[in-house]
Formats: structure tokens, C-alpha cells, sequence
């Protein structure tokens, strides 16, 4: 229990796969993002096509992860999920790219993370749909082109600036997360308080939302323990004043700056 409530890396996976939005239309904030992503997700479809690789980067717990799954809900493909790190071999991506179906989505998570010959592995799949494998040992070694379904790459990074300049420039959408506004994580605070059949003071939600440092996975895990303490008193709906109250006990200020 020496969990930060702050801590904006902490991911609870189960928790928050009950709390993310599934379509555009739930997925709060984020406004021109999330329109131009209506526009290019329409008009790929209008063409029966898959959609350009997509980049997304900023602070964690902003809603990369949600939006990649939303990506390929609205294009009604499937998702593969995995993460830089994990892709260790050059074999590993090779199985996991033509393990795809035409129009999935692939969604490498921390992608800046990715070994230098495991990226390269990715330019041609990423431009042309193809990847050379080297097979054979020696003097017997040659190289064999594998082609691949036509895919999605979406990639998602909290630290853009350590993304190289070659894997960058292959993506043809780059989109930055920003930081939320109190309304708009006092409506995300709205729709979880719902998805979990609680009622909670309209002041109750914004007070909520100022401590949340405009990051909904904050704004989420706050709620939760907020949560705990009215069903705790046996409070029917979630007031103001529990919720200041529960904030205080968690060490919570205005800022939703914890102690340390
Ligand atoms: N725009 C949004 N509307 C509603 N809920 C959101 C939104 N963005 C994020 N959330 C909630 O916040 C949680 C964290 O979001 P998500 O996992 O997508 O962040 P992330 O940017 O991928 O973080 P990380 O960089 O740590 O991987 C999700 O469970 C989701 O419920
Ligand atoms: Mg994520």
C-alpha cells in the first residue's frame, strides 16, 4: 500500500481497462486530436484503406493507450498490443508482423525503447509492407524478402525526444497529448463515478478534478479512493465534503501535489 496515489506511472491494467472509452465519441478532451483522427480514420475507410502509421506522444496517464485502442475500434480492425522493450530479438517483430490480418493495428507502447536492429526491421515494414530475413549460416547466408499485409503502426512514447529521426519521419500522423482541463476530467470523473453506479455531487466531481494534475488516470484513481471512503461512511451519493475529506486524509493539496 506504499503505492504514490500521485504517481502518474502506475498502471492498475485491469482497473483501467473497465474505464476506457471505446469510440471517439466517449473519449473526452483532446479536441483537435481527436477530430483530425475522425477525418483521417472516415476518409480511410471511405478508401478501403488502413490507415497511416500513427505517433503519439506526452506525459503518461493522457490517454495514448486509450486512443490507439479506440483507433482501431472505429476502424473495426483488431489491435496487437505490445511494447519497445519487450520486442527483443529482430525475430520477435518479424513473428508478431506477419502474424497480423490486413488492416490490424499494431501498437508498440514505449517505442522509443526499441533496439536499433529491431527499428530497422521496422522502415520496410513500415513503408513498403515487407521485411528481409536473413536465413542460413556463413557462406549460405541470404537474405529473403516476406511480404505483409497491408497494417497500422501506432506507437506511443512519453519521451519523444529520444525517438530517431528515421522512425519519426515514418509516421505520416504525430500527435502530441496535452494536459486535461478541470471540465473535461470533471466529465471523465462524471462517466467513471457512472461506469462504478455512484452518484456524486456535481462540486464534488470538480473539486475532484482540480487535484488531478490534468491527467485522467489521476483524476480515476483519486475517484476510486474517494469512493472507498463515502461507501466506507455509508454516504448514498459522494458530497463535497467527503471528498475534501478523503483528499485530506490522502495527503492531497489544492494542486494535487501530494507531501513529497
Ligand atoms: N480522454 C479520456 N477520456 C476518458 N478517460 C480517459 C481519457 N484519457 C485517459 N483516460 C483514462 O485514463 C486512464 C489512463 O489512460 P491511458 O492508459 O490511455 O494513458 P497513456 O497515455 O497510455 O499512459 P502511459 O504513458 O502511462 O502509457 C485510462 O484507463 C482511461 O480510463
Ligand atoms: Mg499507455
Amino acid at each position: 500500500m506504499d503505492r504514490d496515489i500521485l504517481d502518474t506511472n502506475e498502471h492498475i491494467e485491469d482497473e483501467e481497462s473497465s474505464l476506457r472509452p471505446a469510440s471517439f465519441d466517449e473519449y473526452v478532451g483532446q479536441h483537435d486530436l481527436k477530430e483530425n483522427l475522425r477525418v483521417f480514420v472516415g476518409a480511410a475507410k471511405m478508401r478501403d484503406e488502413t490507415l497511416d502509421h500513427v505517433l503519439f506522444y506526452g506525459p503518461p496517464g493522457l490517454g495514448k493507450t486509450t486512443m490507439s485502442m479506440i483507433i482501431a475500434n472505429e476502424m473495426g480492425t483488431h489491435i496487437k498490443i505490445t511494447t519497445g522493450p519487450s520486442i527483443e530479438k529482430t525475430g520477435d517483430l518479424v513473428a508478431l508482423l506477419t502474424s497480423l490480418e490486413p488492416g490490424d493495428v499494431l501498437f508498440i507502447d514505449e517505442i522509443h525503447r526499441l533496439n536499433k536492429v529491431v527499428e530497422e526491421i521496422l522502415y520496410p515494414a513500415m513503408e513498403d509492407f515487407c521485411v528481409d530475413v536473413m536465413i542460413g549460416k556463413d557462406a549460405t547466408t541470404r537474405s529473403v524478402r516476406i511480404d505483409l499485409p497491408p497494417f497500422t503502426l501506432v506507437g506511443a512514447t512519453t519521451r519523444a525526444g529520444d525517438i530517431s529521426a528515421p522512425l519519426r519521419d515514418r509516421f505520416g500522423i504525430v500527435a502530441k497529448l496535452d494536459y486535461y482541463k478541470d471540465e473535461e476530467l470533471r466529465d471523465i470523473i462524471s462517466r467513471t463515478s457512472k461506469v462504478y453506479g455512484m452518484t456524486m455531487e456535481e462540486e464534488a466531481k470538480m473539486e475532484l478534478a482540480r487535484r488531478s494534475r490534468g491527467t485522467p488516470r489521476i483524476a480515476n484513481r483519486l475517484f476510486r479512493r474517494v469512493r472507498d471512503f463515502a461507501q466506507f461512511y455509508g454516504d448514498e451519493i459522494i458530497t463535497k465534503d467527503r471528498t475534501m475529506q478523503a483528499l485530506d486524509r490522502l495527503k492531497v493539496d489544492n494542486l494535487g501535489l501530494d507531501d513529497v
